[in-house]
């Protein structure tokens, strides 16, 4: 097991697209157990590759108080999305100490692999609708902060340089 460095909003490693998944082998379930490791550590509710720079589509999810309930998804497609919307209260660990709301379908049904390669679908609501979509997002180079008015991100942008400037 590994803890994994996160990348910083702005860098341009988080614009990348990801891509799917094509073997779902002990080199995938490794990066998953070394995400989970990091999620936890950060302490983080979720947790895309390309945040540690891996460009594949996978995911890890925990909303649990006790950290013991796990989620993951490989290859991650949503199939159905209420046209409700509902705004809520993002964060993001490759954002840190910001926190703005968010926009987004109410309720979705996503279909992926599991660790073992399995399929399965889920459907989600509330917290877990968001973080699907949140990390669903950086595997098409999306950060929440992109949906935010400009001003606001160039303010973010701002504060995230003054951190970098801080711990350097
Ligand atoms: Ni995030």
């Amino acid at each position: 097991m590994a803890l994994l460095s996160i990348l910083h909003y702005p860098d341009p490693r988080l614009k990348k697209v990801a891509k799917p998944v094509s073997v779902v082998d002990e080199r995938v379930r490794t990066l998953v157990r070394d995400m989970a490791e990091t999620m936890y550590d950060a302490p983080g509710v979720g947790l895309a590759a390309t945040q540690v720079d891996v460009h594949e589509q996978i995911i890890v999810i925990d909303i649990s108080e006790a950290h013991d309930d796990l989620r993951v998804f490989i290859n991650p497609e949503i199939i159905e999305a209420s046209a409700e919307l509902k705004e809520a209260e993002e964060g993001c660990l490759s954002v840190p100490g910001i926190y703005d709301s968010v926009e987004r379908p109410d309720r979705i049904r996503v279909k992926a692999l599991n660790k073992f390669g399995e399929p399965f679908e889920l459907e989600a609501d509330g917290l877990l609708a968001v973080c699907i979509q949140h990390e669903m997002d950086h595997l098409r180079g999306r950060v929440f902060v992109d949906y935010l008015s400009q001003l606001k991100q160039s303010r973010i942008k701002g504060k995230m340089r003054k951190l970098e400037r801080e711990s350097a």
